[in-house]
């Protein structure tokens, strides 16, 4: 079954498709999840939701994250910021597949639910399975009131607004950035620095201009869909941060233009996908300015060396690559909240060039609300 929003109640506001309209409307949403949650006394933020004193916090030795499609991918850039600014063990896995394998439940592990609609059935599952195991359960959701809120102990609402596309985009900016502040959060309970902590703040609080620096781009981004659009399939690789972002960039291609795509860690090229590389297999490379900035641009003269086409998304023009994306720089550890939006508009502009039914892509549905 499929659970929709009454389109009645949320106009297109002038767009020709909700993706559309959505992917523009992240500024405001990222603004929406900030507003009134930054303390800058203590350099933390104030997450009215979670009901967990500092002690608790404290005595979280690890964080389990569960969820599924571009959530699951929202969740394995929070488990690495929740790791770097923390310094908690953190990891996420599908909520369908940690149902299923009889996980081990520990009760110093923080078990995260996200999902957009809070309906996702896996999920909810899965946090009904660990609430009956005795383990604590927080929920990282957008729609208030919805299954997965209520039935977690404690949370952060997303604050995204209604999405309507079956594909989810501005959600799953607003996750990752949700993501941030419960790492900073946890991470100024422990040992992250009230600098560290003010570095922090500072860059969030650029995101929603630098989100509108990225929209800028829409045009040059459209002319390079139609170049990529006739590919069968493309590669999309990137290191540590920058992989969860490969891994949500190919889910959106694919789900809305049915191209074929998969995501690798940059530095498993060698082990495998180097042999797929030809000119007519496309590679779409994450190459954050970080501290792995010489290893994503050895990867990138890897693929040159075998004829293949790079696309990068980096904060300069990449020489190694054919095209760049140039995006904002922010502090390394917000840099996965930038780097897939124009990846949002690369896979909407190859879906519209191929003809696809953007809002409604074939076979997949906003919530599955069903095993
Ligand atoms: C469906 C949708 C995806 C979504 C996933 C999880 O598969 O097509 O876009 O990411 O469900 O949904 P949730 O509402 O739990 O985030």
């Amino acid at each position: 079954t499929t659970v929709e929003w009454e389109a009645a109640s949320y106009d297109m506001g002038g767009h020709d498709t909700y993706m559309h309209k959505e992917i523009h409307e992240q500024a405001d949403a990222v603004d929406r999840v900030l507003r009134g949650r930054i303390d800058d006394r203590f350099s933390t933020v104030h997450l009215g939701g979670l009901n967990l004193d500092a002690r608790e916090a404290r005595q979280i030795r690890r964080v389990k994250i569960l969820g599924c499609g571009t959530s699951y991918h929202a969740g394995q850039i929070g488990a690495q910021m929740i790791e770097e600014l923390a310094r908690i063990p953190a990891d996420a896995e599908p909520a369908s597949e940690f149902r299923y394998r009889n996980a081990v439940v520990d009760p110093d592990t923080l078990y995260v639910a996200v999902s957009q609609s809070g309906e996702t059935y896996d999920v909810l599952a899965a946090v009904q399975e660990l609430k009956r195991k005795g383990a604590r359960v927080f929920g990282v959701v957008n729609v208030v009131g919805s299954a997965i809120a209520r039935e977690a102990d404690a949370g952060i609402y997303v604050h995204a607004g209604p999405e309507v596309c079956v594909v989810s985009t501005k959600c799953f900016t607003n996750t990752t950035v949700a993501f941030a502040l419960l790492a900073l959060h946890l991470g100024r309970t422990r040992d992250l620095s009230v600098r560290d902590g003010k570095r922090i703040i500072e860059g969030l609080r650029k995101l929603p201009e630098q989100i509108t620096e990225v929209l800028k781009q829409e045009e040059e981004i459209k002319r390079l869909a139609e170049q990529y659009a006739d590919a069968r399939s493309m590669l999309f690789i990137g290191r540590v941060r920058g992989y969860p972002v490969a891994r949500e960039a190919s889910l959106k291609l694919k789900e809305v233009s049915y191209i074929h795509a998969e995501a690798y860690p940059a530095s498993e090229l060698k082990h495998g996908p180097l042999a797929l590389i030809e000119p007519a297999l496309p590679t779409v490379a994450i190459v954050p300015d970080d501290d792995l900035l010489e290893k994503n641009r050895a990867a990138m003269e890897e693929i040159k060396a075998r004829s293949g086409r790079i696309l990068a998304v980096a904060h300069q023009h990449e020489p190694k690559a054919d095209e760049t994306i140039v995006v904002p720089k922010n502090e390394d550890e917000l840099d996965p909240i930038l780097m897939g939006i124009p990846l949002q508009l690369l896979a909407y502009h190859t879906a519209l060039a191929l003809g696809r039914d953007i809002d409604k892509p074939r076979n997949l549905a906003k919530s599955v609300t069903v095993e």
